[in-house]
Order: structure tokens, then sequence, then C-alpha cells
């Protein structure tokens, strides 16, 4: 019979005790499979701040970051030869799986025809249409990264509402866009903690309220002082908040009662199926937004706007002085990020894939649960159609509050090593997994082995 410890030290159901031995066996365990890794990785990469290309890169929760030799399908192997079944997934950029085969052809034959210049192509004759069917919206533009596509699809709502606020939902995340960088702290409006060389007090133009909580937003819309309201169609930022029944119905009344305009962010949604999870529960967004997988991998997002919102933006333009509106950026827009979004539009994102990945998630949402229920721990699974994840503690959960709290940084971080160990990569910072096309049963399975193994030590 198991036993948990419910000690005052106990996170999840779990002793720290027990959390730090795992931490420590399963980071010797790393190192002792990756000598050739260690050697170039163990001390940082020489030159770079840090140690790595890009911060976030030392967030792994291994003791070194992984150092990949290549990646395909749903795998990924490091340059120790270590296999490991991917449901990372580059954190939903490659949520189609690596390199894709439609996407890497499409890459080839643009290649030797330019990479960018500031000018369309044939591809973006096709994707504008594309776009359209897919997502209901009638007019698009492409930026480089969702965080731009935020940016700019705000600054439109700021424009044609005439109106300097935004509302954002606690434990929010929309990229790195300044002003969704706000919190409730102890209850109150406040900068993100953690914020580096923001000076600025965000809260004087950026509301903040709980997601799934009605009667917050109606009082904060009652003002009429909001341009927009930001969020994703579930919170997948923190632990995973699905919306409640009627959540998003009250949503769109109330913005629309009272000249609020309602911008979705489908950036991590998108795993819901080909339309995201705006056309599987029929929501009507005046701005939408979608960054990191809609081109398989290559830098690119997409932001699509109301044929109202387009008039209105369209009747300022024709009367605003002259001048750089603040949006767009060199790059974007550019033939790669054609080529690779039109054929992960046309090959890829079908609904044949999705109801594979659909399918298999929905396996390993069943497989988890089970070995949560027979380790006997106060933890639950959580989905949103091909993105799944394990929370270390009971649910559901109803808002960012709440999901700030579920989280165990320690113990989450010694899952994720013992998994790697057993040859399994999960996301860090949130336990997602995503199912890809490429992804099989066999890995699924795999998956769920290596989480009862670590599960049944931990639980023991
Ligand atoms: C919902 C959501 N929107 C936007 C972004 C920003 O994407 P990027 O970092 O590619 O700008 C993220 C990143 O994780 C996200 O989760």
């Amino acid at each position: 019979m198991h036993t948990i410890d419910h000690s005052k030290t106990s996170v999840g159901g779990i002793s720290a005790a027990r959390i730090a031995d795992l931490r420590e066996t399963e980071a010797e365990a790393f190192r002792k499979a990756r000598p050739k890794s260690a050697a170039k990785a163990d001390n940082g990469l020489p030159g770079f701040f840090g140690g790595v290309p890009m911060h976030w890169m030392n967030d792994w929760p291994t003791p070194f970051p992984i150092l990949v030799d290549s990646a395909r399908g749903a795998i990924i192997t490091d340059i120790d030869g270590n296999r490991l079944d991917d449901f990372c997934l580059g954190d939903t950029g490659s949520m189609f799986g690596h390199s894709p085969p439609p996407v890497a052809r499409g890459i080839r034959r643009q290649a030797g025809h330019g990479l960018t210049y500031m000018l369309p192509s044939e591809d973006a004759v096709a994707i504008g249409p594309l776009l359209q069917q897919r997502f209901g919206l009638p007019f698009w533009q492409i930026a480089t990264t969702a965080t731009d596509a935020n940016r700019f699809a705000l600054r439109v709502a700021r424009t044609i509402t005439g109106r300097e606020k935004i509302l954002v939902f606690n434990g929010c995340h929309h990229g790195s866009v300044d002003e969704t960088m706000v919190r409730l702290v102890g209850g109150r409006p406040a900068n993100r903690p953690g914020l580096a060389g923001e000076f600025r007090d965000l809260t004087r133009t950026t509301d903040v309220i709980e997601f799934n909580d009605v009667p917050a937003l109606e009082a904060v819309l009652r003002n009429k002082d909001i341009a927009c309201v930001i969020t994703e169609p579930v919170l997948t930022n923190s632990c995973m908040v699905l919306p409640e029944p009627g959540f998003h119905d009250a949503l769109r009344r109330l913005t629309r009662a009272t000249g609020t305009l309602l911008l979705i962010d489908e950036t991590h949604t998108i795993s819901t199926g080909p339309g995201g999870y705006t056309r599987k529960h029929g929501l009507q967004p005046d701005l939408f937004v979608l960054g990191k997988p809609i081109a398989g991998g290559v830098p690119a997002s997409v932001w699509g706007m109301s044929e109202d919102v387009a008039s209105r933006y369209t009747h300022y333009i024709s009367a605003k002085e002259p001048g750089y509106s603040g949006m767009g950026t060199t790059l974007s827009a550019n033939p790669l990020q054609f080529a690779a979004m039109r054929a992960t539009l046309e090959e890829v994102m079908t609904e044949e894939n999705y109801d594979h990945m659909d399918h298999l998630a929905r396996r390993l949402d069943a497989g988890l649960t089970a070995v949560i229920d027979r380790c006997r721990l106060p933890w639950h699974v959580a989905r949103v159609g091909a993105r799944v994840e394990f929370i270390c503690a009971p649910g559901p959960l109803r808002n960012g509050g709440e999901a700030e709290t579920a989280h165990a940084p320690e113990l989450e971080a010694a899952i994720h090593v013992a998994l790697v160990n057993r040859g399994v990569l999960i996301a860090p910072f949130h336990n997602m997994m995503l199912i890809s096309p490429a992804t099989s049963a066999t890995q699924v399975n795999r998956l769920i082995t290596a989480f009862g193994a670590v599960a049944a030590r931990l639980a023991a």
C-alpha cells in the first residue's frame, strides 16, 4: 500500500527529502549518460553570456542543456546518441513534429530563390485565403513572433477605440509584450515580479483580474475605458486553467456591450484543432493571434482582424498624419515564411493529423490519470486537444492565482530529469506534453510507463 508523506515540508504530497533525493540521483544519471555533452556544455558554451545563446536554455532542470544532434518527427537525439521521445516539441514551435516533410520541402524549394526581399511571392497569394477559410476572419497580417503579432494587434485596438488601457487575466503569458506583464500580487495589480529594467508602473494602463471571474469582468469593463481584453481561450502559461462553462459567452457579451475589443491568442491552444479553440468552440474574436507552430518551426506569426476592426482601422489610416505606425519588422512576411506557412496550412495542419493527435492525447490523459490514481497522489491531468499537462496539485484549477499556487518547481524539476533519464522529454516550466502528427502510440506508452515509474518511486 502506498503512503504519502504529508509533513509540513511536503510539496504535491511528496516530502522535500524525497524530492531532493530524486533530484540528486537523476542529475548524476543524466551526467553519466552524456560525457561528450558534459565536455562541451557543462561549463557553458564558449562566448555566450551565461553560457547559452538564449538565457531560457538555462531554465531547463537538467544539470546542463541537452546538446542536440538532430531532431526528426517526435524524436530528439543528443550528441551522445541518447534518443528522447520529444513531447516538448519546442514549447509548441514544433507542435507538428520536427521538420515536417512538407515544410522541409517548402523550405528547400524556396532556399535557392531568395530568403527575404520585402515583397510578396506566389505562396503569399495562396496564404491569405487559407487563413480566411481556416480562422474565419477576413483580414490578415504576417509577423515574425507571437509577441510581435500581439503587440501590433493591441496597437490597432488602441488606435480604433481611442482607449489606452488593456485588460489581461492573472497568470497570462502573451510573449514579451510589455503591457501584459501585470499580475495580481496579494490580490492587487502590480508589475510582474522579476521584470528586468521595467521602471514604468504598467498597472497604469493594464488592468488585471482573475480568469473565470465574470463579476470582476463586469465591474472592470463597466468604465468603458478598456480598449481590448487579450486572452488565451485556456490559460496555458502556468498550470493549465480551463474556462468554466459560460465564461467565454460572458466575455464576448460583456466586451461587446462596452465597446471593448476581444483579442484571442491561440498560440498554444491551436492544439485544439485545425481552426484552434476559436473554431471548435465558436468564439468570435475581433482580433486573433497565432504564432510559433504556424510555419512548422520557421519563425512566423499571423494576426487577423474582423471586418469591423479592419474598416475602422482603414478609416484611421486614411486620416492619420504621415509617419511610421510603430508596427512591422523588416524580416516579417518573407518568402521563407510564406513557403513554410503554406506547407503547414495546406499539408500539415490537416483534420487527419489532428485526429491522430487528439486520439493519442486522450490516451496519454487516461494513462497519466491512471498512474496518479494508482499512486494515490493528490495530482491531476488537464488537456486541451493535443496539449496534455500533469499538475502536482488537486484540480481543476479555476484561475491564475490557483495555478501559481499549484506549481511545485522543485518536484517538477526532479520529475523532468527523471523522465529524461527514462528517454522522455517534456516541456520545462509547465509540465506540458504535446502530441504531434509524428508521435506514435509506442511513444505515448513509453511516457506513461516512465511517468508511472517516477510517480511510484516518489509515492513509495
Ligand atoms: C499564448 C502565447 N502567446 C504568445 C507567446 C509568444 O510567443 P513568442 O515567444 O514566439 O513571441 C507565447 C509564448 O510562449 C504564448 O504562450
